[in-house]
């Protein structure tokens, strides 16, 4: 009788979790009136949360990366990121295209072979972004990033990331904001 009460209480544990979990899902929104245009240009990579078991011995390795964001009359954009890499410095392109919802993106993941949703959950466009990629919260595929069009922002908003990091579950570890910026700013370079 109690160990039967006691497997229903964890029933109803493990269920409500999942049932929160989704509630949290169903919060990330991309900013209101997003604007592609002011959103393009460049970028530093100021923070990232990043749960992924995988990525764990990568973490001491990060630096703040380069971006450039570029826009088209359709409302997809691109993303270029340049960094170091095994053979030095690197860049890549990300193909992000629009969904119905301005500020949400889509782009094949090549790595995980899936496709992958970007949202923009806030900027002022002329500081700071504050972006999730896969926002159903997987720990294998999801992120979230701080941009900044400086390598350094307020505390504040460092704070406001790690927080919003943690509110999605992220563990304190796997939030990262490296001090030193990536020598690389340009590909091949
Ligand atoms: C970013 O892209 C724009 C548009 O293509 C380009 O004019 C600008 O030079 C690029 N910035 C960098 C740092 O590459
Ligand atoms: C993205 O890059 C591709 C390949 O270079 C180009 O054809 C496309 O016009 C670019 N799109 C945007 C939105 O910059
Ligand atoms: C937006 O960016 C400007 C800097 O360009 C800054 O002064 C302002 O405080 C920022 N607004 C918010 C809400 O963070
Ligand atoms: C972050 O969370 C802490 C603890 O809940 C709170 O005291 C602080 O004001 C929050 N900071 C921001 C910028 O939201």
């Amino acid at each position: 009788m109690f160990l039967c009460l006691f497997v229903m209480f964890l029933v109803v544990t493990v269920f409500s979790v999942m049932l929160w979990t989704q509630c949290i899902n169903a919060d990330i929104q991309p900013q209101q009136d997003f604007d592609l245009q002011r959103f393009s240009g460049q970028w530093y990579r100021v923070g990232l949360a990043y749960d992924s078991p995988e990525f764990v011995p990568w973490r001491s390795y990060v630096q703040v990366s380069n971006g450039n964001i570029t826009s088209d009359m359709d409302g997809n954009a691109n993303l270029t990121v340049w960094g170091t890499g095994l053979k030095g410095c690197m860049c890549r392109v990300y193909y992000y295209q629009k969904t119905d919802l301005p500020g949400q993106f889509n782009y094949f993941s090549d790595r995980h072979q899936i496709l992958k949703d970007i949202t923009v959950v806030e900027s002022n466009y002329t500081e700071y972004g504050l972006v999730v990629k896969y926002k159903k919260i997987v720990k294998e595929f999801s992120q979230v990033s701080l941009y900044g069009r400086s390598p350094t922002l307020r505390k504040e908003l460092v704070e406001r990331f790690r927080n919003y990091s943690l509110s999605l579950g992220f563990s304190a570890d796997s939030i990262l904001t490296p001090l030193f910026v990536d020598p690389c700013s340009d590909c091949g370079h």
